[in-house]
């Protein structure tokens, strides 16, 4: 069984702002990069990464990432669709049985749900961790409420999402063109795949504001102390 991983980190982070896209920003002193791609180093099932990155980044890239044991990195594109396309076609070459996708801005997925997750993706062949809702969830139209979501139907999407190989890569070609598709598992369900859900985790939530930076270094402070 050849497992592949994907780690895109090819956009801009314009929501947090910062003067660096946000995977370069330091959390406890080295860049939300190095985290993400430490935490798939230490899973010894898998054999590929692949980072996807923005032409404008090689020199942080090569800062964050240095030597380690990952393939060369390939440019993404506009969008996170765009992106997981080109790295799914420079992995087509090795051949893997499985791809995990993963955001670069999710620093905190752990070692032991990566092999969870690849688990479950050898038994039912797409999988993506969720979270329930826990708020309830409200309809509007424009300042008021036109009703009220039964949030038991209802699932918040997390990274790393997997898939055999061959199915996702030609989903991604099939929908490459239908946007916006903002996870690989709605280019999967577009195609008519059946994805299957893990129990995601809170942990790993995907940093998307200047506020979630702050809770971030909080968080990884306090991982770097359990140790
Ligand atoms: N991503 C990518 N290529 C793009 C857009 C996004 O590789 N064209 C990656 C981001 O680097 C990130 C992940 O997809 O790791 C999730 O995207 P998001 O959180 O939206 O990051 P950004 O697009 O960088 O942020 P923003 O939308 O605020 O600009
Ligand atoms: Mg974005």
């Amino acid at each position: 069984m050849k497992v592949a991983v994907i780690i895109v980190a090819a956009g801009r982070g314009h929501r947090v702002g910062a003067d660096l896209p946000k995977q370069y920003l330091p959390l406890c002193g080295k860049p939300i990069l190095q985290h993400t791609v430490a935490a798939f180093l230490k899973v010894p099932t898998i054999n590929l990464i692949q980072t996807v990155i923005h032409a404008n980044d090689q020199a942080l890239y090569e800062t964050a990432i240095g030597n380690l044991d990952l393939l060369p990195p390939v440019f993404g594109g506009d969008t996170r669709q765009q992106s997981v396309i080109r790295g799914l076609e420079s992995l087509a070459m090795h051949e893997p049985d499985l791809v995990l996708i993963h955001d670069a801005a999710r620093p905190f997925i752990s070692p032991r749900h990566i092999e969870d997750i690849i688990a479950a993706a050898e038994e039912h062949g797409a999988v993506i961790p969720t979270l329930p809702v826990v708020n309830t969830v409200k309809q509007i139209s424009g300042q008021h409420i036109t009703g009220t979501i039964d949030r038991s139907s209802l699932a918040r999407a997390q990274t790393p999402q997997a898939f055999r190989f061959k199915l996702i890569y030609m989903a991604h070609l099939r929908t490459a063109a239908t946007t916006p598709l903002t996870d690989d598992c709605a280019v999967a369900e577009a195609c008519g795949i059946r994805v299957t859900t893990v129990p995601g985790e809170d942990r790993n939530f995907k940093i998307t504001t200047a506020g979630d930076l702050m809770k971030a270094e909080h968080m990884m402070k306090q991982q770097l102390t359990d140790i």
